[in-house]
């Protein structure tokens, strides 16, 4: 198999990493940069657990390859809070209760991170609706367009 060198600021730090050409985004975070905090649910498209951001943009990583993202601007769940202060969306997942088991709460919060970037967020229908990429088996999505819509704010 082929691989390539792909470049890539992650978190705010630069990245080199090798990989084969056919590696997802998703596995060469987890398994070459040893982010594990982005989850694989369905490895297809279906359910948003692998949600990141690149160039600010929500993409599910599992979609697509890593060598087409040379040179990206990526941000994970590791890099969203400031040092040991939380981000305010992850603050607010605590204060509204918006997980029960957390599998799909890495993907929710990047997620939710878009769309508030987006402005998606007039009210709990409309995040309901934008956030409707990003499963939970546990139906916790009440408390997840709460969380969103008070960080918003
Ligand atoms: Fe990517 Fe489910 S793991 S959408």
């Amino acid at each position: 198999a082929q691989t390539s060198v792909v470049r890539m600021r992650i978190n705010g730090e630069e990245r080199e990493l090798a990989v084969d050409n056919r590696t997802s985004l998703l596995d060469m975070l987890r398994e070459r940069a040893e982010l594990t905090g982005t989850k694989k649910g369905c490895d297809q498209g279906a359910c948003g657990a692998c949600t990141i951001l690149v160039g600010g943009q929500r993409v599910n990583s599992c979609l697509t390859l890593a060598v087409m993202h040379d040179g990206a601007e990526i941000t994970t769940i590791e890099g969203v809070a400031d040092g040991d202060r939380l981000h305010p969306l992850q603050q607010a997942f605590i204060d509204e209760d918006a997980f029960q088991c957390g599998a799909c709460t890495p993907g929710q919060i990047m997620s939710g991170l878009g769309c508030i970037r987006e402005g998606h967020t007039g009210s709990p229908a409309e995040i309901r609706e934008w956030m409707s990429g990003n499963i939970c088996r546990c139906g916790a999505y009440t408390n997840i367009a709460a969380a969103i819509g008070t960080a918003a704010k």
